[in-house]
C-alpha cells in the first residue's frame, strides 16, 4: 500500500500482509495484519517503528516517497518485538540516524537484540521530550503494555499518540482509518486482538487509561502498530472499548470448551447448552479440535461462565485439552464462573483434572462436576441439562439479574 498523510508532515509508511493467518506461532489472524509505522517530515526528519523484517521492502519504498531525497535523521523504537524493530539494523545502517530513542527496558531489549556496539541509542524515560522543529516527541513508558520494553510516543502539537501494540487489531485492509470500515468486523478484531495479546495486562491497561485521563492528553489521533488507526471520535471509543475488555465485565454468555473421543463428552457439552440456552443464556459450543485456542479465548474474554469437558485419558485429560488450559491460564481471565464435565471408562479421573485446572485460574467452581461412564443416558443428559440451568443462575445472580 502507498503512503497515507496523517496530519500535514506525518505518514503512515507501513506494510501490510495480506497473507498472514498465524500471529507470532501463538495466535490466529484470520483476517491478515497490517504493521504500521510512521514518519514525520521535520527540521529533524523521524521515523516511529518498523515492519516485520520480510516486509521490509514494502515499508522502505513507503519511506523512499515520502522522504524525497531526505534522509532520517531521529529513530523512535517503542518496543523492540521484531514485527516492530525488525528492520531496525536496515534502518540505522541505510541512514545512519543521529539519534536513537527507547524506553529505558528498551535499550536492554535493543543490546540483547542486536548486540550492536556503536548505535547512539539514548533511554527516554516517561516525561522525557525531545524537539524535532515544529514538533516534540514526549515519551511515556507502558511497561508490560505488553513487553517490559514497551512505550508510547505523544506529539502534543498534533494531539498524536504512536501507541504501538496498544488498541492494535490483526486485520488486512486497504483503508487505515477505523472510521472508514465495517464496525462490527472491527470490533471482532479488537476483541481477538486483546484476548489472545493484551489480557494478562489488564491492570496496566486500566493504569495507562488512567494516566492518560489524569495528564489531560489532547488526543485527536490514536495510532497503534497493528490495524486500523483511530481519529476523532474513535478515539474515545477504542480507549473505552480497552477500559471494557480491561475490567472484564461479564457478560450473560457461557462457552463450552471441550474435547472428545468417542463423541460421549460431545452428547454431554449439547446437553449442558440445552440447559443454559433454556435459561436465556448466550452459549458458545466449542470443540477444541474444530476451533483454534486463539478463537476460544476471544470467545472466553466477555463470558460470565466457562465450561471445560474432556474423557479421561491415562488418568488424566486429552492432550488438545491439557494444551487449551495451558494457554488459557497463561491469559489470565479473571472473573468467570467454571465447572467440569467429563466421561470415562473405568479410572474417571477427567473432572478432578479439569476442576484443578479451573481453581487453579480462580474461577469459582461453586457447582459440582457431572461425569459419566463410556456413553451417557437419559440421566446424565438430564443431569447435564440441570448443570447448565445451574450455571445459567449463577450467571444471573453474578450479573445482578
Ligand atoms: Fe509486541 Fe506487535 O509486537
Amino acid at each position: 500500500m502507498n503512503p497515507v498523510q496523517i496530519t500535514k508532515n506525518i505518514h503512515w509508511v507501513g506494510a501490510v500482509d495480506w497473507n498472514s493467518r498465524n500471529f507470532h506461532g501463538y495466535s490466529m489472524s484470520p483476517m491478515g495484519t497490517t504493521y504500521n509505522n510512521f514518519l514525520i517530515l521535520d527540521e529533524k526528519v523521524t521515523l516511529v517503528d518498523t515492519v516485520m523484517s520480510r516486509l521490509k521492502d514494502q515499508m522502505m519504498c513507503n519511506i523512499e516517497q515520502v522522504l524525497d531525497g531526505r534522509s532520517i535523521d531521529y529513530f523512535v523504537c517503542n518496543h523492540l518485538e521484531l514485527d516492530h524493530a525488525g528492520c531496525a539494523k536496515d534502518i540505522i545502517e541505510k541512514y545512519k540516524p543521529e539519534r536513537i530513542f527507547v524506553s529505558p527496558m528498551g535499550q536492554k531489549s535493543m543490546q540483547a537484540h542486536y548486540h550492536y556496539t556503536d548505535w547512539p541509542v539514548e533511554v527516554v524515560p516517561t516525561g522525557s521530550e525531545v524537539s524535532i522543529g515544529e514538533h516534540t516527541l514526549r515519551f511515556m513508558e507502558t511497561r508490560m503494555l505488553h513487553w517490559p520494553d514497551s512505550m508510547f510516543t505523544y506529539i502534543p502539537e498534533a494531539k498524536l499518540v504512536f501507541c504501538n501494540d496498544a488498541f492494535g487489531q490483526n486485520v488486512a485492509s486497504s483503508e487505515r482509518w477505523a472510521d472508514e470500515y465495517d464496525r462490527a468486523v472491527l470490533e471482532h478484531v479488537m476483541k481477538e486482538y486483546y484476548a489472545n495479546i493484551v489480557l494478562p495486562y489488564s491492570p496496566v491497561v486500566l493504569k495507562t487509561l488512567d494516566a492518560i485521563a489524569e495528564m489531560q492528553l489532547d488526543v485527536e489521533y490514536l495510532l497503534p502498530d497493528h490495524g486500523l488507526m483511530f481519529r476523532g471520535k474513535d478515539v474515545a471509543f477504542a480507549m473505552d472499548k480497552y477500559r471494557d475488555y480491561a475490567l472484564q465485565k461479564p457478560k450473560n454468555k457461557a462457552v463450552i470448551v471441550y474435547d472428545t473421543m468417542w463423541h460421549s463428552t460431545e452428547k454431554m457439552a449439547e446437553a449442558i447448552a440445552a440447559g443454559l440456552a433454556s435459561e436465556g443464556v448466550c452459549v458458545k459450543i466449542m470443540s477444541v479440535k474444530a476451533n483454534h485456542h486463539s478463537r476460544v479465548m476471544t470467545e472466553v474474554l466477555e463470558a460470565a461462565a466457562v465450561l471445560v469437558g474432556s474423557p479421561t485419558h491415562n488418568n488424566g485429560i486429552l492432550p488438545l485439552m491439557g494444551g487449551m488450559l495451558t494457554y488459557m491460564k497463561g491469559l489470565r481471565p479473571q472473573n468467570k464462573i467454571g465447572a467440569a464435565f467429563g466421561s470415562f471408562g473405568w479410572s474417571g479421573e477427567c473432572v478432578k483434572a479439569l476442576t484443578q485446572w479451573l481453581e487453579d485460574m480462580n474461577f469459582e467452581t461453586i457447582l459440582d462436576p457431572v461425569k459419566t461412564k463410556f456413553v451417557p443416558e437419559h440421566d446424565t443428559y438430564k443431569q447435564c441439562y440441570e448443570l447448565g440451568r445451574q450455571v445459567a443462575g449463577a450467571i444471573k445472580q453474578k450479573l445482578g439479574e
